[in-house]
């Protein structure tokens, strides 16, 4: 359903009567509505900053560069012997900031390499290099921080110092969201340096336009050495469960958008919207009911008679039944655990022993009810935390077969599901959070796709929140 609130504060009339009565005016955000260019960043500039001891400025350079932007560096910065040093090793050139009043020159993005920190005392160079240029940040402009794991830091001053970094993120964010501008920090691990183009055009670009205030740790990768970034999916198979309608159906064409040939699964009775889902774009339908015994061993077997396997799975489908525990049936715990968790462990074990090609990348779709909780959601919240434990535990195995799994856990997306809410909490919902609105199922669809793709192949066991930076649980 629309968000009738967002529509009218962008009409003319509606600006100036929101602002003449100081009510909130969420941003419209810039969606990316396209598959990934392979110069995503073409005729952007960047501006690039580093600590002093900043580790990653050549990987950055050269991930920026590929990407199509001009990089901007700042004279008067403590971190530009090392920007310069790694420009001269790559022979990527340099531009030196530009006027203020110089719009046209103006950076869309800020990235700031804040590695190599060894205590509070150097997080003052970050302050110094964004607390001035925070009213050149455009709107729908983007901010990156890249910081080590705090556990990879070293001493205690150098992870806290890292840690500072989650901190600041979150804070800045919701100072920025008002514009429709994002923040988000990498945790680079020791082995991940060179994996930093995928995550860089995801994070940068459109296509990431619902995330902010996040964290998102990269780790040496276990698969293919080469990214692809362009049309990342072309030639695998994926399998989206719940593909009917909402976002399993955004995720679908989503994927199929990158290259992929999509598998949709939904229950029988939707058989007829699944299959108008997937004409769109040449998908394949399976209507069953991925509770039924019988459905692991379908699958695996459709799968491989069919596509010969699957590269890239996701669990979407999810169905709430909320009732506070004491009024809540057995039977409302039962289903609501079976379709969101069980089955998904039952398929993912079946697929272990037949059809999932080696590399593979699973994404299953969690939700901030299971960080925040929610009353009346015992069993929802139980199942959506149970997922990102899950993939957590399974990163190893996935790991060893050169794949991935990963969680996304949406806040307010407008589908069906939500539009069932009482108004109140359905407007709280989607105010009530950085970028002042609730997300639309692309958003979810993007992050899935990211992380389904080798643009995430440094990403593994996460948990990547696409809310807008819903106060619920940040
Ligand atoms: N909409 C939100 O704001 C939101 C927020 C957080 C998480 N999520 C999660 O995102 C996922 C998709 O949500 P949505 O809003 O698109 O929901 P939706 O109800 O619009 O769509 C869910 C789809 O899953 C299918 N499905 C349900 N049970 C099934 C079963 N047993 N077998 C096969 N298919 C089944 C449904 O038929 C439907 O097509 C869910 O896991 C949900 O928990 C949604």
């Amino acid at each position: 359903m629309s968000d009738r609130y967002l529509d009218f504060t962008q009409s003319a009339f509606g600006k100036s009567l929101s602002s003449l009565l100081g009510l909130p005016q969420p941003p419209r955000l810039k969606r990316a509505g396209a598959s990934y260019a392979a110069r995503p960043l073409e005729g952007r500039a960047v501006m690039l900053g580093s600590s002093g001891l900043g580790e990653l400025a050549a990987p950055l350079l050269v991930a920026l560069n590929e990407a199509g932007a001009a990089v901007q560096v700042a004279t008067s910065l403590v971190g530009l012997p090392v920007i310069k040093a790694a420009s001269a090793a790559t022979g990527i050139a340099l531009k030196t900031e530009p006027n203020p009043e110089d719009r046209a020159a103006a950076p869309s993005a800020f990235v700031f390499d804040a590695t190599g920190l060894t205590g509070p005392a150097q997080l003052r160079e970050l302050y110094d290099f964004m607390q001035p240029r925070v009213g050149r940040i455009p709107a729908n402009g983007r901010v990156l921080l890249l910081g080590r794991a705090p556990a990879d830091a070293g001493n205690a001053s150098a992870t806290a110092a890292a840690t500072a970094l989650r901190g600041f993120t979150r804070s800045f964010a919701k100072e920025i969201g008002k514009k429709g501008a994002t923040v988000n920090l990498l945790e680079v691990g020791r082995g991940a340096d060179d994996a930093l183009a995928g995550p860089l055009r995801f994070f940068l670009s459109e296509h990431a336009a619902y995330i902010t205030g996040q964290t998102l740790a990269l780790t040496a990768p276990s698969g293919d050495a080469a990214d692809r970034h362009f049309a990342p999916l072309a030639g695998k198979v994926a399998v989206v469960t719940g593909a009917a309608r909402g976002i399993g159906a955004a995720i679908a064409a989503t994927l199929a958008r990158e290259g992929a040939q999509v598998v949709g699964i939904d229950r029988p009775q939707e058989e007829g919207a699944l299959g108008e889902t997937l004409s769109a774009f040449g998908g394949y339908g399976l209507a069953l009911d991925i509770t039924a015994a019988d459905a692991p061993q379908r699958i695996a077997r459709e799968l491989v008679g069919r596509f010969g396997g699957v590269d890239i799975v996701v669990h979407n489908a999810g169905i709430t039944r909320d009732k506070m525990l004491k009024n809540m049936a057995p039977h409302l715990w039962d289903m609501v655990l079976d379709v969101n968790f069980g089955a998904i462990l039952r398929i993912n074990d079946a697929l272990l022993t037949e059809g999932l090609n080696d590399g593979a990348r699973m994404v299953c779709i969690s939700s901030i009810g299971g960080i925040a909780g929610n009353a009346g959601q015992t069993n929802y919240g139980a199942t959506k935390a149970g997922v990102m434990g899950y993939v957590e535990a399974m990163a190893p195995l996935l790991a060893r077969r050169g794949g991935a799994i990963n969680a996304v856990a949406p806040g307010f997306i407008e589908t069906a599901m939500t539009a069932q809410m009482p108004t109140g909490p359905r407007e709280v919902g989607r105010r009530l959070a950085s970028l002042g609105q609730g997300g639309l199922p692309i958003d979810i669809a993007e992050a899935v796709t990211f992380l389904a793709s080798p643009l995430a192949r440094a990403v593994n066991g996460r948990t990547l929140r696409v809310c807008g930076q819903n106060f619920v649980g940040a």
